[in-house]
């Protein structure tokens, strides 16, 4: 589920129902190889009931089934204010138009044949999961001075999944607009007070509110103002009388180009970053190639500290910024003369403070990389010790960044059960001791519980 946006540490949860208890069972266990929690019902009465004491993220329904088919229990998760944000995802037996028109109708967020349910059901629920996960974070203001459609388009909106504010006129939608952000505003053109032009003009005109979308609702009329209106800034407009069903067509579509720009963008984002990380990788092996002793040293770190911070429940994108934090826990290394990182013997005091900046260093190649931002704490405080005797900084116990205080029981360990220089290599058992021995002074006591449970 990588392409799913993270819910926390929980799994999404899925209801299935289906009178078959063949198809039933067989989705039931695809989905929990695919790692979502699910329950299954034969029937949709029972499936309304459950649906109603219980949370889920996702309905995944037959059609055909006795009693109460797909298409009536969808429109009555729809018009329930506690289950009509669910997305319902239809699975039929065959594909034609008419029943797939009659699945939206009743609100369904997909449509899934039973012979292609295999290859195309986690890329289409990862689909619906995520649109619905981002559609019931978007805010929609209704600034409108008639209370009907104030109601009609609350109503409509808040059971696509749209959390919605309204407002009557422009005045009351600027004041609305000082305490909370919308992501989309849809207005009326004739109101007292402020009225839809005002408004969008003074929108526009400002350098915090001008991204947001503004969408007219107007009569056919006045074309001419809409035009002027368009030409302004405004990027949509509704015909009144609408239909709910217009309305959050309009709004998912304005919301979804915005989503698919802001995907795009994370796509660009991550390729940057992998990009980034594969140049910064062959730069750590540059630098172990100096020194024969610590070669392998990041790699067996970054191991050790994934291994702990799964023991300690972090998400999968933690568990990402985690291993290229303790892979590029030494970057700083680079910047230090190689006469003074591989100096056999004893460390003068002053080439002793030259490795010690190290983490600094680091942290100051990482720095201009945006994408790079989250691993710089682990980097950079790596060398902190619980008791404030470590550097850079002297931090004390959980000022410590977490990364950091897991690389640190990583670090120690593989530092001393390996030959260096300066030190014969110690066995494990010993090395386990030691770090016991350091625990809460030097190591970060849950971190060392963690990396006993994973070493031992
Ligand atoms: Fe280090």
């Amino acid at each position: 589920m990588n392409r799913l946006k993270q819910h926390g540490t929980q799994k999404p949860r899925i209801l299935v129902v289906d009178d078959s208890s063949m198809i039933r069972n067989a989705l039931k266990r695809e989905l929990v190889a695919l790692g979502f929690e699910v329950i299954a019902t034969d029937d949709g009465y029972q499936a309304l009931s459950v649906a109603t004491q219980q949370h889920f993220d996702l309905v995944i329904t037959d059609i055909e089934m006795p009693r109460m088919d797909g298409f009536e229990l969808c429109g009555q998760l729809k018009h329930n204010t506690a289950t009509q944000a669910i997305p319902v995802v239809m699975l039929s037996s065959h594909d034609s138009d008419e029943a797939i028109e009659r699945g939206f109708k009743a609100g369904a967020a997909a449509f899934i044949t039973k012979t292609n349910a295999r290859q195309e059901l986690r890329a289409r629920i990862e689909d619906v999961l995520n649109k619905a996960l981002f559609l019931r974070e978007r805010l929609v203001l209704v600034v409108d001075d008639s209370k009907l459609v104030l109601s009609i388009a609350r109503k409509g909106l808040a059971q696509a999944g749209f959390k919605v504010a309204t407002a009557e006129n422009g005045a009351r939608a600027i004041e609305f607009l000082k305490k909370s952000r919308p992501d989309l505003i849809l207005c009326d053109l004739h109101m007292p007070e402020m009225d839809g032009a005002q408004l969008c003009s003074v929108l526009r005109a400002s350098s915090e509110w001008s991204a947001i979308p503004f969408v007219l609702m107007s009569t056919a009329g006045e074309r001419g103002v809409i035009r002027r209106m368009l030409e302004r800034g405004a990027c949509g407009y509704i015909e009144k009388p609408f239909n709910v069903e217009q309305l959050v067509i309009m709004a998912e579509k304005l919301l979804s180009d915005h989503f698919q720009l802001l995907l795009k963008e994370k796509e660009r984002l991550d390729t940057e970053r992998t990009l980034m990380i594969a140049s910064i990788t062959s730069l750590v092996q540059a630098l172990e190639a100096r020194d024969v002793y610590t070669r392998g040293h990041s790699e067996m770190v970054a191991d050790l500290s994934v291994a702990m911070a799964t023991e300690m429940g972090f998400s999968d994108e933690e568990l990402q910024t985690m291993r290229m934090a303790a892979r590029l826990h030494d970057l700083g290394k680079i910047g230090v003369r190689d006469d003074v990182l591989l100096k056999p013997g004893r460390l003068t005091d002053a080439e002793f403070s030259l490795i010690q900046r190290h983490p600094v260093i680091g942290a100051e190649i990482l720095g201009p990389i945006p994408s790079l931002a989250s691993i710089i704490p682990g980097v950079l405080y790596h060398h902190e010790r619980m008791g404030g005797q470590g550097y850079p900084e002297g931090l004390k116990g959980g000022r410590i960044p977490l990364s950091a205080r897991i690389i640190a029981v990583a670090d120690t360990y593989d530092s001393i059960t390996s030959e260096r220089p300066y030190q014969a290599k110690t066995g494990k058992e010993k090395a386990l001791q030691i770090i016991e021995d350091v625990s809460g002074d030097q190591l970060c006591p849950d971190c060392v519980a963690a990396f006993m449970r994973c070493i031992t």
